[in-house]
């Protein structure tokens, strides 16, 4: 996950390859649910892990459910229908997905077979309705009271006595959820007589109860139903654990998947989309009917997608996305590549949702050069004519920045010149329903090389450069090169081989083939982790001697070059700015008095319980300096296009800030 204050993301020019992406939320909790009442164990696959499943796992296990992670699966085991713990306090996070339907449960439950139950959340949650739900169970017999302002959380359910003479009635216009939970809750009522519960008004989000009742199916019960007006479960219902389920893909994250495809993949390399497909119970699933409309290819299997480019330009559209109201914000991006304006309408819920959505879309596309226009309920956009670089603001909503991203494919219109790059600011902001939603955009989205943006650090050794480099490489969200590491573990193998500092070509042949990995923090040699290994000093002695033949150079060449991927690279080295990146965006060069190096590395080494000699090292660091400036292939000198940063009198952050600045300063955003 990116936890950077922005997110650059140079031009994008294809995608192709296969993604996974996480389970969908409201499918996860409601299979913990059912997992957690029915009789049985059930092994349940591609749970999402947020924030709003991990409440619900944790209230599962207050309520005495065994829960057994394994490696690819969580193991339920159910209640069977009776409680286990009769008295429990519930914290329930903002997760309205957990908080209804376990009011509903728990509120038969503890009337059927006694208890008390306190059920709160943060306090948001305690700003959301659910006095249609509780006025239900009330109605229904059960005892329930409010601790808080009446009609909403926190509550507290203290059994009654629930009976079905009569059928449970409910409001369906404010939240489905109501309906989903009497639902749920239903099946546990229905020992003596059948039960039928009844819509009052407007029933919204219909998609939702058809989750709902495809999940009830899947454990075991099945719902009669009479349109969306009434729905009956049979006498002598019960919940049975299917054994093991798999939780779909969410339909509304696989839009941005859905829409890459459209734009910037081919039939002969795809995207493909695993862990949701035809057979998809979600309603967002319809964002393909959509796309296709704008002229992409979609195959489908039972839990698959495959989506490549038809039509291009797009094909403009004019829709009613009331069915789509999340996906549909993916639709206002593909506009930018349609052969006319687009038009969404009836998306007024857009104003209420994690932000006012049609404002944020309107303001946001304008930024980066797109002509809209905003009405109370719908967004025409036109075609992207021309581009700036935009640095969008995403309003702590995840969809903004999500759908977004896709607009870094501009380079792909036809006529449109000088691609530029795009600024997601607060990225963090997808955790809500995809934490890593930018690596996964990155294993499928291509760039050319040379738009891959490079900040380079050089310097001499225990300059700081390692710390900077890491330091800098946190901020941007990019990768790091220690190219250090690499001359140090191909070191590190030629000792351990005894081969001779001196050997040429037995040197290159043995880097040319090393085993080596990196790890966020860790660098391996085959299966041994060498992290600490190659850190020695006699190891960064020997490496400045091997450093030196152009052969072994040659051989670590590529590996680096390798290291320049989305979304950017911070390189630090001898000769990063000089030789292997010489288009680099930004070239420092950092430097510190030999005294201060010394002082530095004799510091660390203390530190870590290792003796040493301050007079020694300097003598050494001199050496190294002496080698290092004087070798015919790459010697350590400044870039002429450099910035040199003499950091002796600097902090570490005053350092980074400085760099920051100059990146900054070499950046088009305003
Ligand atoms: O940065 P460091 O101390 O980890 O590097 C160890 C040695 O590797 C250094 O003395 C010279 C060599 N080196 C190099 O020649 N070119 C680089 N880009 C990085 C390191």
């Amino acid at each position: 996950m990116y936890t950077t204050a922005f997110l650059d993301l140079p031009p994008l020019r294809s995608a192709a390859g296969t993604v996974r992406l996480p389970g969908s939320k409201s499918i996860s909790n409601r299979v913990l649910l059912l997992a957690g009442l029915c009789q049985g164990r059930t092994r349940v696959y591609d749970l999402l892990d947020s924030d709003d499943t991990r409440v619900m796992l944790e209230a599962l296990r207050q309520l005495g459910c065994g829960i057994e992670r394994e490696a690819d699966a969580l193991v339920i085991h159910g209640l069977g229908g009776r409680l286990a713990v009769h008295e429990a306090q519930l914290f329930l996070g903002n997760a309205g997905t957990a908080m209804r339907p376990l009011v509903a449960t728990l509120a038969v439950l503890s009337g059927l077979q006694g208890g008390c139950f306190e059920l709160s959340g943060v306090p948001r949650m305690h700003e959301r309705p659910i006095g249609d739900l509780v006025d239900a169970l009330r109605d229904l017999g059960c005892q329930i009271d409010y601790l808080g302002q009446a009609g909403y959380p926190p509550l507290r359910l203290t059994g009654g006595h629930p009976r079905v003479d009569a059928p449970i009635r409910v409001r369906g216009d404010v939240s489905s959820q109501f309906l989903t939970a009497l639902l749920m809750a239903a099946p546990l009522l229905c020992a003596q007589a059948p039960v039928r519960i009844e819509v009052v008004g407007e029933l919204i989000s219909k998609p939702y109860i058809e989750i709902t009742l495809q999940l009830l199916a899947r454990f075991g019960v099945q719902v009669q139903r009479e349109g969306w007006r009434a729905f009956t479960i049979a006498q002598g219902a019960t919940y049975r654990s299917p054994g093991e389920i798999h939780v779909e893909a969410d339909a509304s994250s696989a839009s941005y998947f859905i829409a890459l495809g459209a734009l910037a993949a081919s039939a002969q390399a795809p995207v493909r989309i695993e862990g949701v497909g035809a057979h998809s119970i979600q309603g967002d699933i319809r964002f393909i009917d959509a796309a296709q409309a704008m002229g992409a290819v979609v195959q489908q299997g039972p839990n698959w997608l495959e989506v490549h480019r038809g039509r291009w330009p797009l094909r403009a559209i004019d829709l009613d996305c009331n069915h789509i109201p999340d996906a549909a914000m993916t639709l206002a991006i593909m506009a930018l590549y349609a052969d006319g304006p687009s038009t969404l309408r009836n998306i007024a819920s857009w104003r209420v949702k994690e932000t006012d959505r049609i404002a944020a879309m309107a303001t946001e596309l304008r930024k980066l050069g797109a002509e809209v226009i905003e009405a109370a309920d719908s967004l025409t956009v036109y075609p992207l004519r021309q581009v700036r670089a935009a640095a969008i603001h995403t309003y702590d909503d995840h969809r903004v920045a999500m759908c977004f991203s896709l607009a870094a494919f501009h380079g792909l219109i036809d006529g449109l010149s000088a691609p530029q790059p795009l600024r997601i600011l607060e990225p963090r902001c997808v955790a809500k329903t995809f934490p890593d939603y930018f690596e996964t955009l990155f294993s499928v989205a291509r760039a050319e090389v040379a738009d891959i943006p490079v900040l380079t650090i050089d310097g001499p050794t225990a300059s700081g450069k390692g710390t900077l480099a890491a330091e800098v490489a946190k901020a941007l969200g990019y990768h790091l090169l220690d190219s250090g590491a690499l001359y140090r573990a191909a070191a590190l193998a030629a000792q351990e081989a005894g081969l001779d500092a001196q050997d040429e070509a037995a040197l290159a042949a043995l880097a040319a083939q090393l085993p080596l990995r990196f790890e966020p923090g860790r660098i391996w040699l085959g299966d041994r982790d060498v992290s600490e290994a190659v850190r020695r000093e006699d190891i960064g002695a020997l490496a400045s001697q091997i450093s030196a033949h152009a052969a072994v150079r040659d051989a670590l060449r590529q590996r680096q070059l390798e290291f320049r991927r989305l979304p950017g690279l911070v390189a630090d080295g001898r000769d990063m700015g000089t030789v292997i990146f010489p288009d680099a965006t930004l070239k420092v060069f950092l430097t510190a008095s030999a005294e201060t190096r010394a002082q530095r590395r004799h510091k660390q080494l203390i530190s870590k319980g290792i003796s040493a000699n301050l007079d020694t090292l300097l003598q050494a660091l001199k050496a190294r300096d002496a080698r290092d400036q004087s070798r015919r292939t790459a010697p350590l000198r400044p870039a002429q296009d450099a910035q040199l940063l003499d950091n002796s009198a600097l902090s570490i952050e005053a350092s980074v800030q400085q760099v920051l600045v100059w990146w900054a300063q070499r950046r088009p955003f305003k």
